[in-house]
């Protein structure tokens, strides 16, 4: 089925943009987040048909609120959440020593990758409930489920966290129609990934020899919030181009 109502957040960029795109060209509606306005504009206008851009930091509980019932009476369901949007404060492209993370950088990753997505899963739940049908993603990273050289403990902190977060929710909403999975991503090429640096030493590693495209992660939220993976509840999906093989 299409025509769905789609929530992507962090779609101004890179990964959310490009499954703003997927689901855009599946014939979904869009309700783009982003608390970067300008680029969240011109994201929106790319679309194929009229989509909802709302700017807001996800991190900000008011803010989640209001939009999630802004969208919620607008559109009178809500069937899709993808929660994209995270931060991994760049430490010229390596792991930034434990003693060396400042408790404000500490707490703006907990809250942007963690409570962000917690946020915006507590609002749209009773209207996904209500419609008897929803698919929720949420985005950890291959730095959640293996040692990595580039992220901070804080950042690998909240990836990690976000699968507990995600097993609990799909276990307490599955007889209610709805599943809650999460992709993790390798290093695809985006803005974010660009300000690391060091892709050759990484390339020569990869048994895929490439980077990452935005569009092998929305090949993935393409899968989840199809009618065909109904049954796939609770799971991480590893992205990664064979560099992670649990
Ligand atoms: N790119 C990679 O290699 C990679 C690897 C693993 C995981 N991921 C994860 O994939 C997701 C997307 O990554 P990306 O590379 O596209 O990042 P990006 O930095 O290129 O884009 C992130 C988008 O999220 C928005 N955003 C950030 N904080 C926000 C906030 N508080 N409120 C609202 N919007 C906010 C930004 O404005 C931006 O548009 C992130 O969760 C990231 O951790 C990315």
């Amino acid at each position: 089925m299409t025509d769905r109502v789609a929530i992507v957040t962090g779609a101004a960029q890179g990964i959310g943009r490009g499954i703003a795109h997927r689901l855009d060209a599946l014939g979904h509606r869009l309700v783009l987040l982003d608390r970067d306005a300008g680029a969240l504009t011109e994201a929106a206008a790319t679309l194929s048909r009229p989509a909802t851009a709302i700017d807001l930091d996800v991190a900000d509980p008011d803010a989640v609120s209001e939009a999630i019932g802004r969208v919620a009476r607008d559109h009178g369901r809500i069937d899709i959440l993808i929660n994209n949007a995270g931060i991994s404060p760049a430490h010229g492209g390596r792991s930034v020593a434990v003693e060396d993370i400042a408790l404000d950088e500490w707490d703006r990753v907990m809250a942007v990758n963690l409570t962000g997505s917690f946020l915006t899963c507590r609002a749209v739940l009773p209207v996904m409930k209500a419609g008897g049908w929803g698919r929720i993603v949420n985005f950890s990273s291959m730095g959640g489920r293996m040692r990595s050289l580039l992220s901070g403990a804080h950042y690998a902190a909240t990836k990690a966290g976000i699968i507990g977060f995600t097993r609990v929710l799909a276990g307490q909403v599955a007889r209610d129609g709805i599943t809650a999975n999460c992709i993790a991503p390798g290093r695809i090429d985006t803005p974010q990934s660009r300000s690391f640096g060091g892709d050759e030493t990484f390339l020569a590693q990869l048994p895929a020899g490439r980077l990452g495209a935005v569009e092998d992660i929305a090949g993935g939220v393409e899968y989840l919030v199809s009618d065909a993976a109904a049954y796939v509840t609770g799971t991480v999906l590893d992205i990664n181009g064979g560099h992670y093989m649990p």
